[in-house]
């Protein structure tokens, strides 16, 4: 059933019509927008525009629909414009003309910025959920691993000892901060839009207020044009959820490279890896490559909605429609790579040992040989230039700083003595690094103390 056509005398072009409907996307909405037909039905009734028979015939038919959609025993008809018109025109072939009372004081330029509000709420509740089982994984793998040392990198060469757990703290930080993102967007865009009507309200009496607390708004929003033309809230989100891809591409990235031969820190379980069909040796990091890849889609979906929206007047416009498909398949995308992640993660053998000996090779503790000879008064930039050169003569002889006899240390400076093989030991290069956010070992455990009740 087409909801217009009163003023037509020609029947709309086949390509046209095609061109024009989104029941084939919008149906993914088909619980949100009844829901939000059953709440504005309900006020209608509170406030007699409806009688209270006439809301009680509509409420009925809509929760009988829903029923039947989720059952999956009425099928979409395809021929529909959009999920608004059909949920509608099957609640008419059920009730009769009671049902042509639904669309009473609304447009479905308020209903489509309703059901997107929705659906987009419960999007950004069920990503956090899932961050948060994220982060849970990432604090246990960190609770076991606070004395294994590993080299940090700059430049992805190695720079100062850390350990593992604080390593994967920076993430926990990392989708620490993307959950408070959620909590923002959440916040800001939690007002309904339904009664803004086309864009100029209605001459209705309805009771915004009451259609708001009935699908758990914060309140209704306080302009109808702005009501019905905004999707900043959703810009938001994919901007939300392509941070949470960025951070998680990072991490992929980080797997891809350690579950290398070449590095050998961690091992896939086969459960989250694949094979190749002719090197019979491979065991690849598909799912790790895999997230990686897909930001780019949840970043396209960011791109796509500020440009369809940047040169629209006010107020709705049919370019709108193009907020949904990208943007659903953002929302899919991400789900997906955070629930993955986490299985990975939770599922990798972490070698411990080829981390420390990769800790203790590549001098990641010259900072602190020439802390050392700081702490006995030599000028910090003398102290550099000292252990620079006790690094060029072990590149030369192809040991590391630790392998050195005191009588190489002291042939470069004097102030060395054999305390200098404790103090550039990566036991204590680690447990040394005490400030807040460093990696040693009490530092870290507060820090995570702070975690489990942030959890
Ligand atoms: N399918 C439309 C959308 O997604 C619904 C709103 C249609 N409004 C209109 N005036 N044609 O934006």
């Amino acid at each position: 059933m087409k909801l217009w056509g009163g003023r037509f005398t020609k029947e709309t072009d086949e390509a046209v019509n095609a061109f024009n409907a989104s029941l084939a996307f919008d149906r993914r909405l088909y619980e949100q927008d009844i829901r939000g037909s059953i709440a504005h039905t309900a006020m209608l009734a509170r406030q007699n525009i409806l009688t209270e028979d006439e809301g009680k015939q509509i409420a009925d038919g809509l929760e009988g629909i829903l029923r039947d959609l989720k059952q999956g025993t009425l099928a979409f008809d395809e021929s529909c414009e959009d999920i608004h018109s059909f949920v509608e025109s099957v609640l008419i072939q059920r009730i009769g003309d009671t049902g042509k009372k639904l669309h009473t004081g609304r447009s479905r330029n308020d209903q489509v910025a309703l059901d997107m509000r929705l659906y987009t709420r419960e999007q950004i509740q069920t990503t956090d959920r899932l961050l948060k089982e994220l982060l849970t994984v990432i604090l246990q793998v960190m609770e076991e691993h606070v004395e294994t040392y590993m080299p940090g990198f700059t430049h992805l060469q190695k720079a100062q000892p850390v350990t593992l757990a604080h390593h994967l703290g920076a993430y926990f930080e990392m989708f620490s901060r993307d959950r408070s993102r959620l909590f923002d967007c959440h916040k800001r865009m939690n007002y309904c839009p339904l009664g803004a009507g086309a864009l100029a309200g209605t001459t209705y009496p309805l009771d915004r207020e009451l259609t708001a607390s009935l699908l758990d708004f914060a309140g209704p929003t306080r302009n109808s044009m702005d009501s019905v033309a905004d999707r900043d809230y959703l810009a938001e989100f994919l901007s939300a959820l392509s941070l949470i891809m960025m951070h998680l591409s990072r991490f992929c990235e980080e797997f891809i490279l350690w579950n290398s031969n070449e590095y050998g820190f961690i091992e896939l379980d086969d459960t989250f890896s694949t094979g190749s069909s002719i090197m019979p040796q491979k065991k690849n990091p598909d799912i790790a490559e895999l997230v990686r890849g897909k930001t780019g889609r949840v970043y396209g979906a960011l791109m796509s909605l500020l440009t369809v929206m940047k040169g629209l007047p006010l107020a709705y416009n049919k370019d709108m429609q193009e907020d949904k498909e990208t943007a659903f398949d953002a929302m899919d995308t991400a789900k997906d790579c955070i629930r993955l992640f986490t299985g990975m993660l939770a599922t990798t053998t972490f070698h411990t040992d080829v981390m420390e000996r990769s800790a203790a090779r590549g001098f990641a503790n010259a900072t602190d040989a020439a802390d050392y000879l700081v702490g006995r008064g030599v000028p910090f930039r003398d102290a550099h230039g000292i252990v620079g050169q006790l690094v060029l003569y072990c590149l030369k002889k192809g040991v590391s700083l630790d392998e050195l006899s005191l009588e190489e240390y002291q042939a470069v400076s004097p102030v060395f003595d054999e305390t200098i093989y404790e103090a550039i030991s990566l036991k204590n290069c680690v447990e040394k690094r005490t400030t807040l956010g460093a990696p040693g070992p009490d530092a870290m455990r507060a820090v995570m103390e702070e975690y489990r009740t942030l959890l």
